[in-house]
């Protein structure tokens, strides 16, 4: 039995329970934890899975670093806490929407092992896809797509992960993308191909 804090009743059994509205959506849902540097393609290939999602009749929603940490995690910076307040506090929302039978894609760094298991023991272990999206540093420094890297090799940005900040490589993903060398094509249809059975209700 899970001791409560003192003074809160949450009331989790009068409210509709997630088959409900999973039974609604004519689907399951699941949170697909995609992770990897800044600039592996984690953002692109999320929105690429959720347009293929709605076409096919899932409801699908995502949560993305830059959008999350502009809104709800903007108190939070780039130092280990921060990063492991900011995973905690999207793996609890993250299984809101779970809980409303919705189809979750998260997109954020999260460089450690040791937050990839917070995550996933705050979603639950039945419930939670790891993605890994695998792309070198030096790949990445290449797109630089959002200038970061520049600042980063310049020391105009601290905390960087990859440069002064660790990126740990995973050990046992549910699934690895090579963002590198694979077509944004290839890693939607694997991934989607991945999470299908699971979603699906026949
Ligand atoms: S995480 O490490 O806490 O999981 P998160 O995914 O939320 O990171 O945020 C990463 C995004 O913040 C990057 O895509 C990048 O645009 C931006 N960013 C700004 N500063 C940094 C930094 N020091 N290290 C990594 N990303 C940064």
């Amino acid at each position: 039995m899970v001791d409560l804090p003192e003074n809160l009743y949450p009331e989790f059994d009068r409210m509709l329970a997630r088959g409900d509205k999973e039974a609604l959506l004519r689907q399951r849902g699941i949170v697909l934890w995609l992770y990897g540097l800044s600039g592996s393609g984690k953002s692109t290939l999320a929105n690429a899975l959720e347009r293929r999602l709605h076409r096919e009749g899932f409801c699908a929603n995502i949560l993305d670093g830059d959008n999350i940490r502009t809104g709800l995690n903007s108190d939070l910076g780039f130092s280990d806490d921060d990063r492991t307040e900011n995973i905690r506090r999207i793996a609890e929302v993250a299984k809101l929407f779970l809980n409303a039978g919705i189809v979750t894609i998260t997109a954020f760094i999260t460089p450690g092992e040791a937050l990839r298991q917070t995550a996933r023991d705050i979603v639950g272990v039945d419930d939670f896809v790891e993605v890994f999206v695998k792309c070198s540093f030096q790949k990445c420094a290449e797109r630089d797509t959002k200038g970061l890297y520049a600042k980063a090799l310049s020391g105009k940005l601290k905390n960087f992960t990859g440069r002064d900040s660790n990126f740990e490589e995973p050990d046992s993903p549910d699934l690895i993308l090579d963002s590198e060398y694979d077509s944004i094509e290839t890693c939607l249809e694997k991934v989607y191909l991945h999470i299908l059975p699971k979603i699906r209700v026949t």
